[in-house]
């Protein structure tokens, strides 16, 4: 059994954070060269050694076939498009099932956001065209999570929005593997100390998404945002720290193992996301477990590999469990490698006020209310992203 969560600021214990800008061994300061054509990639096998586990360099081939397509989606707004990504690989197929919404308005492609769902496609909108793919005894009803994906705001403020389900990556159980992705890479062994686990597999498949984008003319691939909420936030920051191809990246009430700073053990600790989720690390992220101040790393470093790219990270008040405070602190320690490549973060030390965004390059909230991605969340994200566009 793990202790009981601690939401008491003051039983945070001292610790101190790994310098994502310590200097080489050899003593020589870190330049912005130096971080883009050294430190970065170092930061980045930290986390692939002791947290995600590695992505393997080769998998399988993917074909994308568009299945279905309407000019005539959300009462004309936009062009709806449903996409297989056909994986082949070790002799065995998967296939990832695309939901694509692009303004039926544009001089030209446009940006997109991109993120995870986590109970199919068909949950996103009522549009009665969305397939449902697999067992449709057990899909989750039609637009039951709309509330979490404000479609038609996105479309428009002139953003395409691309989806999918996260268990065509990896089913969300510890028993998922096999059902998912990761027999089609070569030596899937899941006792290797950096074997990658669901939230590595989850953020190759955003990845893929990038592909995608890349492979119709009707979207910018230049011009994506990732974004995530709560597991599927950790996972959008793992894609975006990894593939740079991403120009925008959003952490949404991401808690433990996504934004929130592992050496405080507020709320959710890394013994209890090990414990509730052993599917989601490598295992070497297990012996981590009350040991957070032997990490290499914490995620502030995480964030960091995002820079300079747009980072925004929101948090929710009555969400103690994601650690809003760790949350906020760990895009502030960011900052000095946003500094670095010439680009300002957040400056103040000091948490904003709730409902009261912050920042320019980083950007941060903290919303009223619970654990959740509200219409109050996409309204900051959208502004945000035109901000950057
Ligand atoms: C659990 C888990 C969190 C996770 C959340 C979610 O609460 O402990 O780490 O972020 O589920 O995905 O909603």
């Amino acid at each position: 059994m793990t202790a009981e969560p601690v939401y008491d600021e003051t039983l945070v214990p001292a610790h101190t954070l790994p310098d994502p800008l310590a200097p080489f061994p050899d003593g020589s300061i870190i330049t912005a060269a130096g971080w883009r054509n050294v430190r970065r990639r170092e930061i980045r096998n930290l986390f692939a050694e002791h947290v995600y586990g590695r992505t393997p360099g080769e998998g399988p081939a993917v074909a994308f076939r568009i299945i279905e397509s309407s000019r005539d989606a959300l009462g004309g707004k936009a062009v709806r498009k449903q996409v297989q990504a056909v994986l082949r690989g070790n002799g065995q197929t998967r296939t990832l099932n695309l939901l694509v919404y692009i303004p039926a308005q544009r001089d030209g492609p446009v940006p997109s956001f991109t993120g995870l769902n986590f109970q199919g496609n068909q949950t996103i909108h009522p549009d009665p065209a969305i397939r449902v793919p697999g067992a449709q005894v057990d899909a989750a009803p039609r637009g039951s999570k709309a509330d979490r994906w404000p479609l038609e705001a996105i479309v428009d403020r002139g953003f395409a929005l691309v989806t999918l389900h996260c268990n065509d990556l990896f089913p969300d159980h510890p028993q998922g593997r096999a059902a998912g992705i990761a027999p089609l890479f070569p030596q899937d062994d899941v006792q290797t100390p950096d074997a990658w686990g669901a939230i590595g597999m989850w953020a190759w498949g955003l990845s893929r998404v990038l592909d995608y984008c890349a492979a119709d003319p009707d979207l910018d691939a230049t011009r994506v945002a990732v974004v995530g909420h709560s597991r599927l936030g950790k996972a959008a920051l793992w894609a975006g720290a990894q593939d740079q191809r991403f120009a925008l990246v959003i952490s949404n009430n991401s808690g433990c193992g996504g934004a929130a700073i592992s050496r405080r053990r507020f709320g959710e600790t890394v013994a209890a996301i090990n414990q509730g989720f052993p599917h989601w690390f490598c295992p070497r992220f297990h012996t981590y477990n009350d040991r957070e101040d032997a990490l290499p790393i914490d995620q502030h470093m995480l964030l960091a590999l995002v820079a300079p790219r747009p980072l925004y990270v929101a948090s929710a008040q009555d969400d103690l469990w994601a650690d809003p405070r760790g949350e906020y602190l760990s895009a502030f320690h960011a900052t000095p490698v946003y500094e670095l490549l010439g680009h300002t973060g957040l400056t103040s030390e000091a948490m904003p006020p709730v409902n009261q965004p912050v920042g320019s390059r980083i950007g941060y909230h903290i919303r009223s209310g619970p654990h959740e991605i509200t219409a109050y969340d996409w309204a900051q994200y959208l502004r945000f992203a035109a901000k950057h566009r």
